[in-house]
């Protein structure tokens, strides 16, 4: 029998996972005659705000949104300038410039391919106390080194707003990511580690007041219903994805723990022969203090588009996150500016398959393509 092709993400079989618990959640929205903002919201917001470790969540329409409203809730706005990295989804920038702030972007660390503190420091003293918020993107998992942002946006009268959209449930020295700044957004986009059957996202803050503002605005600028005090906007989450979250949310912790596993699988299989062999391939590097979630597994190599062909003529995808950099995209363009690790990294990664409906020898045999390709 031919091996079953293998997939990057598989949102097909995160629901076939959890299908009786989430038609039985779908049951119960039906039957309740509420669907917008209701108790499932309510009740999901509460316990992903306990798995937090406290706080407060809002749910919203999707991670974008999410991104946007918290920099609006802490006062960003127009012609502000936002610092953030290059080697992200285009929705980072796409949130920073619908307030019409601008996009000041930091290299990433060579290593993590997070953002780099040394950098970001750089940035902050070259603006002059110009640049009013940070957003680290904790990317594929990995949380950026949050001790030393937080630290440098104090010193710089910046504010932190955390993409945490790839990083539900990762920790940094012990903390969770997106507990660091001063909010944190989440994406609950089907692939995601949490993710939903259709859009969602949430702002998380351990900020009461920051909390009622984006309350607020996503839902037209309301405190009361029909009196608006500020322009708001519809940013809602529907109770048919909360429902939802609340089943995946249960099982979040177990999975990336099967997230955590496939990628030793990966590290001490790769690790072994990696080395040995005639190309080059280099291994996801993780920091200290660091608990990553694995949302992806991102190898590099010089020779991307042959590996990639290698594993596709053998049934196995592999992803590129993400090709071109953002300052080299038409709509987000900066052709001064030159972030040669950013262009890099871009140039060079690979992320292999790595999502709960895996097993080991799902992991071996992707090892095995990539360990027989090294040595052609
Ligand atoms: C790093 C990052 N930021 C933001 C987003 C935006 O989330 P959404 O697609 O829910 O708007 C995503 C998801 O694609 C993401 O991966």
């Amino acid at each position: 029998m031919a091996d079953h092709p293998l997939l990057t993400a598989d949102p097909k079989a995160s629901y076939l996972a959890h299908a009786a618990e989430i038609r039985a959640a779908i049951d119960r929205v039906l039957a309740s005659g509420h669907y917008i903002l209701g108790p499932e919201v309510e009740a999901f917001e509460r316990e992903f705000a306990t798995a937090q470790g406290g706080g407060h969540v809002i749910g919203v329409a999707n991670g974008t949104e999410a991104i946007e409203l918290a920099l609006r809730a802490i006062g960003v706005q127009r012609g502000d300038a936002v610092a953030t990295v290059a080697n992200t989804v285009s929705a980072t920038a796409a949130a920073i410039e619908q307030i019409g702030a601008r996009l000041t972007f930091v290299e990433i660390d060579a290593a993590t391919m997070v953002m780099s503190a040394a950098t970001l420091e750089r940035a902050l003293v070259e603006a002059g106390g110009t640049i009013k918020a940070i957003v680290p993107v904790h990317l594929y998992g990995h949380p950026a080194p949050m001790p030393a942002i937080v630290e440098l946006a104090q010193r710089h009268g910046a504010k932190v707003i955390e993409d945490c959209a790839q990083s539900h449930g990762a920790l940094v020295a012990g903390r969770p990511a997106g507990a660091w700044g001063d909010a944190a957004a989440y994406s609950f986009y089907p692939t995601k580690n949490l993710g939903a059957i259709g859009d969602g996202g949430a702002v998380y803050t351990r900020d009461a007041e920051l909390a009622e503002r984006v309350q607020r605005l996503r839902q037209y600028g309301w405190r009361q219903r029909y009196v608006s005090e500020e322009p708001g906007r519809n940013s809602r989450l529907d109770e048919l994805q909360a429902a939802i979250l609340r089943v995946k949310l249960g099982a979040l912790a177990a999975e990336n723990e099967t997230r955590r596993k496939l990628a030793a699988r990966y590290l001490e299989r790769l690790g072994q022969a990696a080395a040995a062999g005639a190309r080059r391939v280099t291994l996801p590097a993780v920091a200290a203090d660091v608990r990553p979630v694995w949302h992806q597994f991102v190898v590099r190599t010089p020779e991307r588009e042959a590996l990639r062909t290698h594993l596709a003529e053998r049934g196995i995808a592999a992803g590129v996150l993400y090709p071109t950099p953002l300052h080299r995209q038409p709509a987000y363009a900066q052709p001064e500016l030159h972030l040669p690790e950013t262009e890099q990294a871009c140039a060079e990664v690979l992320c292999l398959p790595v999502h709960p409906a895996l097993s080991l020898a799902d992991v071996d045999r992707v090892s095995d393509e990539i360990l027989g390709w090294l040595c052609s």
